[in-house]
């Protein structure tokens, strides 16, 4: 029932990916969501090469299965990572932030499945064109890093475009979520926030509680003016980042208060000053669940759902 284009191309059971998040998804939450059946993803970040080495060969330990590594195309050491991830022949590379460019043709040398994240159809059809197995189109109601479109706008258009499989992302957090991006011609998702508040996820306590109590309204987008917007929580460091935006500050007042400050969430817990990426979707989180049950929840509650539509 489950399987389809992207189950048999990740060689996964269910059409599900965590998506790769920066100082949260490591070798433990990436690792549990593979072995749940799924695609678990490592998010290399900014981190240096030794780190994403290290956390692709403790997930081997962890899973046999299929596993990901999400490359930041803006990361200052992209290029070692992208080589690293060559020579460790990580079965999936998803790309974040900008083109693959040349490693495409690398990583499709070596087997591996590429695909990339997209905001629109035209950097969709591109990637099409350089060999992409897959693409990713993610919406602005997304946690992190956001493009303009959102996801129910952007999927469908892609889906009519492109002749690979196109994965949904953004503002999927249960059944009904999946079911719709089934419907608008997703072969998969890609779930990001909901995955950040299990119990494998190593995040910090005080940021699940924080998306576990947050309603729809309390995300926002900064950055937009300096050409970077990021979704999270509002908090003080969001509020800051309002007052440089209206006083036009450039971009190095945003780099002071910002630089870190994921990390700051992430592993201190600071839920004051610290970046609470997440996604718009925070407000239907309500509990802390095993991988496992996310999966459960989210894929075959959608099957359900679907399947009670055709009766
Ligand atoms: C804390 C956080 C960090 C993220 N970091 C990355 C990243 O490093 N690279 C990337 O491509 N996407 C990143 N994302 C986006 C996710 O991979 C995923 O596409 C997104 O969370 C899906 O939307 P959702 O949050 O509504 O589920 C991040 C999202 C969050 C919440």
């Amino acid at each position: 029932m489950h399987r389809n284009q992207i189950t048999e191309l990740l060689k996964i059971e269910y059409p599900i990916l965590q998506g790769g998040m920066a100082w949260v998804s490591d070798a433990d939450l990436a690792g549990a969501v593979s072995n749940a059946g799924g695609l678990g993803i490592i998010a290399a970040g900014n981190a240096p090469a030794e780190w994403v080495k290290s956390e692709v060969e403790k997930a081997k330990k962890i899973t046999e299965k299929p596993f990901g590594l999400n490359i930041m195309m803006m990361s200052p050491f992209k290029d070692e990572v992208c080589k690293i991830a060559t020579e460790l022949e990580v079965p999936v590379i998803i790309t974040g932030a900008g083109s693959p460019g040349n490693y495409l043709e690398i990583w499709k040398k070596r087997n591996i499945k590429v695909i990339p994240v997209c905001p629109s159809t035209s950097f969709a059809l591109r990637m099409e064109r350089y060999g992409a197995d897959a693409v990713i189109c993610e919406g602005n109601e997304a946690g992190g890093h956001i493009g303009q479109l959102t996801t129910m706008s952007l999927v469908p258009q892609v889906v009519d475009e492109v002749n690979i499989p196109v994965i949904a992302a953004g503002g999927i957090a249960d059944k009904r979520g999946a079911a719709a991006a089934f419907m608008l011609g997703a072969s998969g998702v890609q779930v990001g926030t909901r995955f950040l508040v299990s119990k494998e996820c190593n995040a910090h306590q005080n940021f699940k509680n924080k998306i576990i109590s947050s309603k729809d309204i309390h995300t926002v987008v900064s950055g937009i003016n300096t050409g970077h917007p990021v979704r999270s929580i509002k908090n003080s460091l969001t509020n800051k980042f309002k007052k440089l935006e209206r006083k036009g500050a450039p971009m190095d007042e945003f780099d002071s208060i910002g630089r870190g400050a994921l990390r700051n969430a992430v592993v201190d817990g600071d839920i004051k000053n610290g970046s609470l990426m997440a996604g718009q979707i925070s407000g239907l989180i309500k509990k802390e669940l095993t991988c496992s049950e996310i999966i459960d929840e989210i894929i075959n509650g959608a099957y359900s759902l679907i399947e009670s539509f055709n009766k």
